[in-house]
């Protein structure tokens, strides 16, 4: 089938190279060409497991091609993605700017019964109006079709590989099939693909998935996105909600998340506590459905307890230190970690960079680093912290080392030889990831979150 991506950032990069790796004639289409010209190269314009090998492969035997015209990308298509970016607006609401100047570039250009498939996350009621909006710049017959995507940053070909469901919101079957093909026939390739990507998840693993298709109303499809995101937001602080108290109790919520997850009905995933979520999703989209649901007059003040809990964990951590030293004033501190999780050089909204400033805020002397995120919290970070290009570095003259990712290459420090080397008192294990013994047997006071 001829495809067309609109949008190459991690959605649109991660759907277009899937598709073309699974037969499909794919146009990926974006207005930065900094993005279109790394693609055409045969790369993925920011760094992701496995989508460079797989967006190569495309590009090499032309089912792939990148461009910054409509024109070129759209005309042909039977299937046109919307992957475009729903950032936040100051007062927390969802822009859908890009989604409806998308939209409305693209209506003259469809062709007639084509499907303009949603993958970007918008607000309930969003694809209504954009059926209104194609209907405004063409005449012809448009289906219109809400697809939430899942996938996750740092394991995206993974997530969409090994699926727990795709979501169709459209109420015609025929419509909602001819986009269900397009996913049947990625998990008919799946081995390959698992094999170009070098993800090397296991036969069985690939044998043994089923993932659900799940065919549901327009709006009911654009909810199922937001409230998952928003759930499993929600459990996160829950976990540091009671992470607050175990700190207080003397009870270890590790221990307590391992009892309470072991109930199937919850479930131990999402139950991490540490220094909160952060991201390009979980921020705007618990923000964006607060907003959205304020406007259909509902009061979601569950949501906006998650915020606020979340926002006060960075400032939980920095407490923690500012009380273990008496002052934070001339005390060194090394923060590892500034990706908003591992796997991902995403620093947006990272709770990571926050400590950071939070601790220089407050009279440490900060040095910082990350194995993959050093650019792009760069500008995010004050200008009094020192950045640094190694763990060695970053920890060569410290009083406290805070672990705020859980890279594994943090979690597998030597912690005998950083010792020695740093000659640090404090070990601050923002995300719960050490064995407590083993840091204090190197040396350190053990710090964690509710522990
Ligand atoms: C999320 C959703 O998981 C995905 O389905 C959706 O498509 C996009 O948003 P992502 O933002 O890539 O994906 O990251 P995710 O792995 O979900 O982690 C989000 C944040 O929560 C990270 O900052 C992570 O460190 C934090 N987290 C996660 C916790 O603090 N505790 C946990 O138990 C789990």
């Amino acid at each position: 089938m001829k495809v067309a991506v609109i949008g190459s950032g991690y959605v649109g990069t991660t759907t277009a190279a899937m598709l073309a790796n699974a037969g499909h004639e794919v146009a990926a289409l974006d207005i930065d060409k900094r993005r279109t010209d790394a693609i055409n190269k045969g790369k993925a314009p920011f760094f992701e497991a496995g989508l460079s090998e797989l967006i190569g492969a495309a590009i090499d035997d032309g089912s792939l091609t990148a461009t910054t015209s409509y024109e070129e990308a759209i005309p042909e298509a039977e299937v046109v993605f919307s992957c475009v970016g729903t950032p936040d607006n100051p007062d927390g609401s969802s822009n859908l700017e890009y989604v409806f100047a998308a939209a409305k570039e693209a209506a003259p250009l469809l062709k007639a019964d084509a499907i303009y498939v949603q993958k970007s996350t918008v607000p309930a009621g969003t694809g209504q109006k954009l059926v209104k909006e194609l209907k405004k710049h063409t005449e012809r017959n448009i289906h219109y079709v809400s697809n939430p995507e899942f996938l996750r940053e740092g394991t995206a070909i993974k997530d969409t590989l090994l699926f727990d469901r795709v979501v169709i919101g459209n109420s015609k079957p025929d419509v909602a099939n001819k986009v269900a093909s397009l996913y049947e026939d990625v998990e008919k390739h799946k081995r390959a693909i698992n094999s170009i990507a070098k993800l090397g998840i296991s036969a069985e693993q690939l044998n043994e998935h089923t993932g659900s298709y799940v065919l549901t109303s327009l709006n009911s499809a654009e909810l199922i996105k937001v409230t998952s995101n928003a759930f499993l937001a929600l459990k996160i602080s829950f976990a540091n909600s009671i992470a607050k108290l175990a700190d207080q109790a003397d009870a270890d919520v590790v221990e307590v998340m391992d009892g309470v997850g072991a109930d199937k009905r919850i479930g131990r995933a999402f139950l991490n506590a540490g220094r909160g979520y952060g991201g390009g999703c979980f921020p705007k989209d618990v923000s964006g459905l607060v907003s959205s649901a304020y406007e259909h007059g509902v009061d979601l003040n569950i949501m906006t307890a998650a915020q606020e809990l979340n926002s006060s964990m960075p400032g939980h951590i920095a407490n923690k230190v500012k009380e273990s030293f008496g002052s934070l004033k001339n005390k060194r501190c090394a923060v590892l970690g500034l990706a908003f999780k591992p796997g991902t050089s995403d620093a947006r909204k990272s709770p990571a960079v926050t400590l950071a400033n939070i601790l220089a805020h407050d009279g440490s002397q900060v040095s910082a680093y990350d194995p993959q995120a050093m650019e792009e919290a760069a500008p995010d970070l004050r200008k009094d912290i020192e950045l640094c290009d190694s763990v060695d570095e970053a920890t060569s003259k410290t009083d406290a080392i805070l672990v705020a990712t859980d890279w594994p290459e943090l979690k597998e420090l030597d912690l005998t030889q950083v010792k020695k080397t740093s000659n640090a008192d404090l070990l601050v294990d923002c995300m719960n990831v050490f064995d407590k013994q083993l840091v204090e047997d190197a040396g350190f006071t053990y710090i964690g979150v509710g522990r």
